[in-house]
């Protein structure tokens, strides 16, 4: 695994200054005290490459013996070509395919799901998973319901057959179009591809009807989570840890509760890092591994959430680091 932070800190006492909030009223609310910006120049890819070679020396796994790149983003450098494509070349990893995947918030829950299916089904011996978003890049700093929540960052992991680590024991995804509306981007694609009016009308930022997302996020998470754990045939009781998507610590202490797992359970970066929506789950998956001994035989549990509507959980069985 690998992940990566800019080292750029936007702080709430910042946040001040730009738009009418307190940092009493986002730390209540969000549960977030600072999150992390791209320096000007910084692309997405720049920071998913950055990940990526991380969890290829972390796994020891040369670019070569790569197969396949799933990136997972919603805010890529280009609409075209794709940001796994760009990553591909700067990695040097000739013989991967390369493709991007629009998950929002789910995207490394969907990427992990993907990985897991080409690698079990023996077309992909190594994948390489990667999700990077710069949303400083479409967030509206003059929107205070919005602009407070996002920050920037990338993490990535190995999925291979062979090695030992964490094995990704299930996956379940999920999706709802019917809710789309809900967090749009609304121009830069063929609707609405863009113009004077777009730029003037500010449409190529991201809005959301963030009390509405509120709740399906709650139902939906705890949904996929019960539906993982009973297909992977554990409880709660035996969850070591469970990394959820950083949102909004009041949504993260919602799910805990209706879970019954406590709370010191729970892996939780928001404060630093705000929601960085795709990339959420894998960084703050990386920093518990680093921070906290996992005993053999320990179970994960992820959960995520986000556009589209999308949502997921997965469970993870700790094996032990390779010898
Ligand atoms: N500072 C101060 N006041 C604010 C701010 C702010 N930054 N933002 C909103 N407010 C105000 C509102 O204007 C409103 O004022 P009003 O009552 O006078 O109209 C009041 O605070 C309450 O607003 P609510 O929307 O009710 O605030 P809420 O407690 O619901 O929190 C929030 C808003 C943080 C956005 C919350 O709804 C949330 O976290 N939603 C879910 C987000 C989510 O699910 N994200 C995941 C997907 S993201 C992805 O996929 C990329």
């Amino acid at each position: 695994m690998g992940s990566y932070l800019p080292k750029k800190v936007l702080s709430n006492k910042d946040l001040e200054k730009m738009v009418e909030t307190s940092d009493a009223w986002i730390i209540a609310r969000t549960g977030m005290k600072e999150r992390r910006l791209a320096e000007q120049g910084e692309y997405t890819s720049d920071m998913g490459y950055e990940a990526a070679k991380q969890a290829l020396k972390d796994a020891k796994v040369h670019p070569h013996e790569v197969d396949l790149i799933l990136f997972a983003t919603i805010t890529p450098d280009y609409v075209c070509p794709s940001t796994a494509c760009l990553v591909q070349k700067r990695l040097g990893a000739k013989n991967a395919a390369a493709m991007d995947i629009q998950a929002a918030c789910t995207g490394y829950l969907y990427g992990l799901s993907m990985a897991k299916a080409y690698v079990e089904s023996l077309h992909c011996k190594t994948v390489l998973v990667v999700a990077s978003e710069k949303l400083s890049s479409i967030v509206n700093y003059q929107d205070r319901n919005t602009c407070v929540l996002f920050g920037d960052g990338a993490s990535a992991c190995v999925v291979s057959y062979e090695r030992c680590g964490y094995t990704i024991n299930n996956v379940f995804l999920g999706a709802d179009g019917e809710q789309a509306q809900l967090l749009v981007v609304p121009a830069g694609g063929s609707k609405q591809p863009a113009s004077f009016e777009t730029v003037q009308q500010g449409l190529h930022f991201l809005q959301m009807e963030g009390k509405e997302m509120f709740k399906y996020a709650i139902r939906k998470m705890e949904q996929a989570v019960k539906h993982c754990l009973h297909v992977a045939g554990i409880t709660e009781k035996e969850v070591s840890w469970i990394v959820p998507h950083q949102a909004n610590i009041r949504i993260i202490e919602s799910l805990a509760k209706r879970l019954k797992i406590a709370l010191d359970k729970v892996f939780i970066t928001i404060h630093k890092y705000g929601n960085t929506s795709a990339s959420s789950v894998g960084i703050a998956l990386n920093e518990l591994r680093k921070e906290k001994s996992m005993k053999m035989g320990a179970y994960i549990l992820l959960s995520a959430f986000g556009a589209g509507l999308t949502w997921g959980a997965a469970t993870l069985l700790y094996e032990g680091e390779e010898g």
